[in-house]
C-alpha cells in the first residue's frame, strides 16, 4: 500500500506543474498570436497550429494530473471533489479553484469543438474567460500543492509568471492608439496583480503551518488519525508506543556522517512537518540503529531497528514501523514511513 500510493503522488505533483507550465506556453502564445502581423520576423513554429497543439498537449496532462490525485488514497478525494468545487474536505478552497480552471478549459475545448454553430463572438468572449484558468490554475498549485515551498518550484512558478506579464506587456504595447486608456488599466491591472500574488505566496503558502491554514483535514495533518498515547522516555529498548497502523506518510531531510563512520539521517513529515524522525546509525555495518518518532515535541516511538538494505524496520508497541529510504532529487534524502499492527 505504501509504494503504490508514492508513485501516483509524484506523478500528481509532476503533472501538475507540467500542466501548468503548458497552461503558461498556451496563454502567453494566445495573447502573442494577436500581435503578431505588427512584427514580419515572427517565426513561423509559432503559430495557431502550435497554439492548439500546446493546449490539447497540456489537457491530456490535466486529465492525468487529475486522474492520479484522486486515485492517489492521500487525500481522499473522490470523483465529485475533482468535479464538483470547493466540496473536498482536503484544501476545500485551493483544491476548488484546480476544478474550476480545469473546468474553464472543458468549457474552452467543447465551443472550440462547436465553434462553427456557436459564431465567432460567443466563441471569443469564451475563449477570453478561458484565460482566467491561468491564474487560477496558478493559485491552486500554490495554495495546495506539496512543492509550493521548494525552490525550485517557486522559481518555475516565477517564470510561468514573468512569461505572462511578459507577454501581456508585448500585446499592450503595439494595440490601436484608441486604446490606450483601455490598455493602461490592463497594464495596471496585471502589475497588482502579479504584486499581490507575490505577496499572498510569501506571506501564505511560504509559511510554516501552512498546510493547517490551507484546510488540511485534521486526521491528515496528525498522519491518518491521532497519536494519540503520551510520550515515553527516549533509549528505552522499545516504548510503548502509540503509532497508529495504517499511516502511509512521506518524508524528507538529510543525512550528517561523523568521523568515526557513525551517522545521523533525520527527516520530517512533507508539507506539514507533523513527524520527525531521527536515525542514528552506527559505524559497524549491520550494528543496531536507534529510531526515534517525534510528534512536535513529544516522543512517540524509541526504540531499536533493523536495516535489510532497503528498510528500516522497527516495532513501537503494537505497531510494525517500516522505513524506506532513498535519494531525493536534491541530493537530500527521502522516505515513506509506513505502519502496521504487529503479527503474533
Ligand atoms: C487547470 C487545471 C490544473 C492545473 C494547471 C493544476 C496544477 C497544479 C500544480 C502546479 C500543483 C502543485 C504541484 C506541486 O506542488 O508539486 C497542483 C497540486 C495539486 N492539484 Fe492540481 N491542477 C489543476 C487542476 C486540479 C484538479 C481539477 C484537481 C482535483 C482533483 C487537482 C488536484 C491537485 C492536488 C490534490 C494537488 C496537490 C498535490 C501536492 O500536494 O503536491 N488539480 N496542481
Amino acid at each position: 500500500m505504501a509504494s503504490n500510493p508514492s508513485v501516483l503522488w509524484y506523478v500528481t505533483r509532476a503533472s501538475g506543474l507540467v500542466s501548468l507550465l503548458l497552461l503558461t506556453a498556451v496563454v502567453v502564445l494566445g495573447i502573442l498570436l494577436g500581435a503578431r502581423w505588427a512584427s514580419p520576423d515572427w517565426p513561423v513554429f509559432l503559430s495557431q497550429a502550435m497554439h492548439r497543439f500546446l493546449s490539447l498537449t497540456a489537457v491530456v496532462f490535466i486529465v492525468l494530473h487529475v486522474t492520479t490525485a484522486v486515485l492517489d488514497p492521500f487525500a481522499h478525494l473522490g470523483l465529485s471533489d475533482a468535479f464538483i468545487p470547493f466540496t473536498s474536505a482536503y484544501r476545500t478552497l485551493w483544491l476548488g479553484l484546480g476544478v474550476v480552471a480545469s473546468e474553464l478549459i472543458a468549457a474552452l475545448v467543447i465551443t472550440s469543438l462547436l465553434r462553427a454553430k456557436l459564431g465567432f463572438r460567443t466563441w471569443r468572449a469564451i475563449h477570453w474567460l478561458a484565460y482566467a484558468s491561468w491564474p487560477i490554475a496558478m493559485v491552486h498549485g500554490l495554495g495546495t500543492g506539496t512543492d509550493a515551498r521548494v525552490w525550485w518550484a517557486l522559481l518555475l512558478d516565477a517564470g510561468c509568471l514573468g512569461a505572462v506579464v511578459i507577454a501581456i506587456a508585448m500585446r499592450l504595447a503595439s494595440g490601436p492608439l484608441r486604446w490606450v486608456a483601455v490598455r493602461a488599466l490592463a497594464g495596471i491591472l496585471t502589475a497588482a496583480g502579479s504584486i499581490a500574488l507575490g505577496i499572498w505566496t510569501v506571506t501564505g503558502p511560504m509559511q510554516s503551518g501552512w498546510a493547517r491554514a490551507a484546510g488540511t483535514p485534521t486526521g491528515l495533518l496528525a498522519g491518518h488519525g491521532a497519536l494519540s498515547s503520551p510520550p515515553t522516555s527516549s533509549g528505552s529498548r522499545s516504548s510503548q508506543a502509540s503509532l497508529p497502523v495504517g499511516l502511509a506518510v512521506r518524508l524528507r531531510g538529510t543525512g550528517v556522517q561523523n568521523s568515526d563512520g557513525s551517522g545521523t539521517i533525520t527527516l520530517v513529515e512533507e508539507g506539514t512537518q507533523n513527524l520527525q524522525i531521527t536515525l542514528n546509525v552506527p559505524a559497524d555495518v549491520g550494528g543496531p540503529i536507534q529510531l526515534r518518532v517525534t510528534q512536535g515535541t513529544s516522543i512517540v516511538c524509541s526504540t531499536t531497528a533493523t536495516f535489510n538494505g532497503q528498510v528500516v524496520a522497527a516495532v513501537c508497541g503494537a505497531t510494525q514501523v517500516n522505513l524506506e529510504l532513498g535519494s531525493s532529487d536534491d541530493g537530500g534524502i527521502r522516505g515513506t514511513l509506513t505502519t502496521a499492527a504487529v503479527t503474533p
